[in-house]
């Protein structure tokens, strides 16, 4: 029998049933329903809504409900529909009577409500924690690269030289705005909802403070409509998980590129690599592949969530069972993407002689020339088409501008001398770019000093 089966005078029909049931995906909730279950059992008996020992028995069963969940004794059925019906029907099985008391002054609009909130939390402390690892690892490759130089691009077209740690550190910023961005999120999650009930709040003086403070909320919902049905947290988490995978599915599109042979800046470990049914000599980079293939499913949970959303009128309306889906989806894509992404950077070879040549043989150091000229007391917009000038002799006649001899050289500029050639070095470049954010490795260094400054910070403020 349905637990609101009083009305009816027909049975659901069994299409109905499986229709409208959310228990296929709900009951991943199970542990946080449970939880929300007892702090307002408890809140009950405080309030003299219910007897100090029928809140014993509820409390009890239904920390043996979870004990028997998690060990696989009990099963949920589609006939109690979602999570929070099937548990309360496992609590009136054990208890009868007093169990049927539980669901005095809620609705399971704000037990919903409720739910996703205590398992975001959860989640978001793990992605939370993946960040950080994905972040030490960056920290880790950068303090090993700081001298590797290589091109970095603009256009896909080789512009300057940089350092790989450099290039690293930029998706460790990436990283650290996502983390900002998640904190940002859990912020306004945490507001606790329950006694909003159905829609209209109660009657009844449930203490919603105590249930604040229980259940770990930092406030309570400030008006019951809105308490049952805000999803904003749920579009900030698919908003932060799109662009987290947005950052990831940029970095997997360049560890593809630097696998292929045309560049071969990177060799990623066989472990972290897969082959080819047909060819034999392929090692191919599934995994950002599929990083970045991801990305559009998690683009995907957000797009659902805010066409969901979009028209509903106030309060509760059964569409937003459909929010939990595409949730859950982002949280297990992000938490997978973030989990293989660490061990795959961490034992990936880099070529550091690969990377060097790359950065030396396409004009990357023109730009330095044009400043060599500057500081000799050219404007720099004269550099500039001298340096022009150079770069199209050197292409006609296949050199680079560390093989113009001097007396080339000074047709160009008789500004240009002898210690040009030093100046031109690849690494001299990158040293001398020394400017704050640059990548001259005294300045990377000082940046993962502070990197790692901050990673401690933000771990002292781990969530409860
Ligand atoms: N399974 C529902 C959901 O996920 C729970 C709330 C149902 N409330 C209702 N009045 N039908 O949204």
């Amino acid at each position: 029998m349905k637990l609101w089966s009083g009305r009816f005078t027909k049975a659901t029909d069994r299409l109905t049933e499986d229709f409208n049931a959310s228990i296929a995906f709900d009951a991943r909730m199970y542990r946080q329903d449970i939880a929300g279950s007892i702090a307002h059992a408890k809140m009950l008996a405080r309030q003299g809504i219910i007897k100090a020992t029928e809140k014993d028995m509820i409390v009890k069963a239904l920390e043996e409900i979870r004990e028997e969940l998690e060990e696989g004794q009990l099963e949920f059925t589609v006939e109690a529909e979602d999570v929070h019906m099937n548990i309360e029907t496992f609590l009136i099985n054990k208890i009868g009577e007093v169990g049927k008391k539980l669901h005095t002054a809620r609705s399971r609009n704000d037990q919903v409500a409720l739910d996703i909130r205590l398992y975001l939390r959860d989640e978001i402390h793990e992605i939370r924690e993946l960040i950080l690892t994905l972040q030490e690892t960056l920290l880790d490759l950068a303090k090993e690269h700081l001298t590797t130089i290589m091109p970095g691009y603009t256009h896909m077209q080789k512009a300057q030289p940089i350092s790989l740690a450099h290039h690293l550190m930029a998706y460790f910023e990436m990283l650290r705005r996502d983390l900002e961005r998640l904190d940002d999120t859990f912020k306004r999650l945490n507001y606790m909802p329950l006694g909003s009930c159905a829609l209209a709040g109660t009657g009844f003086n449930l203490d919603r403070e105590f249930v604040k403070q229980e259940l770990n909320f930092d406030y309570i919902t400030r008006n019951s409509l809105d308490g049952v049905s805000d999803r904003d947290f749920a579009l900030e988490f698919c908003s932060f998980a799109s662009i987290l995978m947005m950052h990831l599915s940029r970095f997997s599109e360049e560890i593809i590129l630097w696998s292929s042979e045309e560049f071969s800046f990177i060799d990623l470990d066989d472990a972290f690599s897969t082959g080819s049914s047909i060819m034999p000599q392929k090692k191919n980079p599934d995994l950002a592949e599929l990083v970045r293939g991801k990305t559009g499913r998690v683009y995907g949970d957000l797009i659902t969530l805010l066409t969901l959303m979009k028209s509903l009128p106030l309060a509760y309306n059964k569409d937003m069972q459909e929010d939990k889906e595409a949730l859950f989806d982002a949280v297990d894509t992000v938490k997978k993407s973030l989990l293989v992404f660490a061990p795959m950077l961490r034992t990936a070879k880099f070529n550091q002689e690969r990377m060097a040549k790359a950065a030396r043989g396409g004009f990357t150091n023109a730009t330095d020339l044009a400043d060599y000229l500057v500081n000799k007391g050219m404007a720099f917009r004269d550099a500039h088409a001298v340096v022009g000038q150079a770069v199209l002799y050197c292409i006609e006649n296949k050199l680079v501008l560390e093989e113009l001899d001097i007396s080339t050289y000074q047709e160009f500029s008789p500004l240009i001398t002898e210690d040009v050639y030093k100046y031109l070095d690849v690494l001299e470049c990158v040293n001398r770019r020394k400017v704050p954010g640059g990548p001259a490795p005294e300045v990377v260094t000082r940046a993962l000093e502070a990197a790692g400054a901050w990673i401690r910070s933000v771990k002292d403020v781990q969530r409860k």
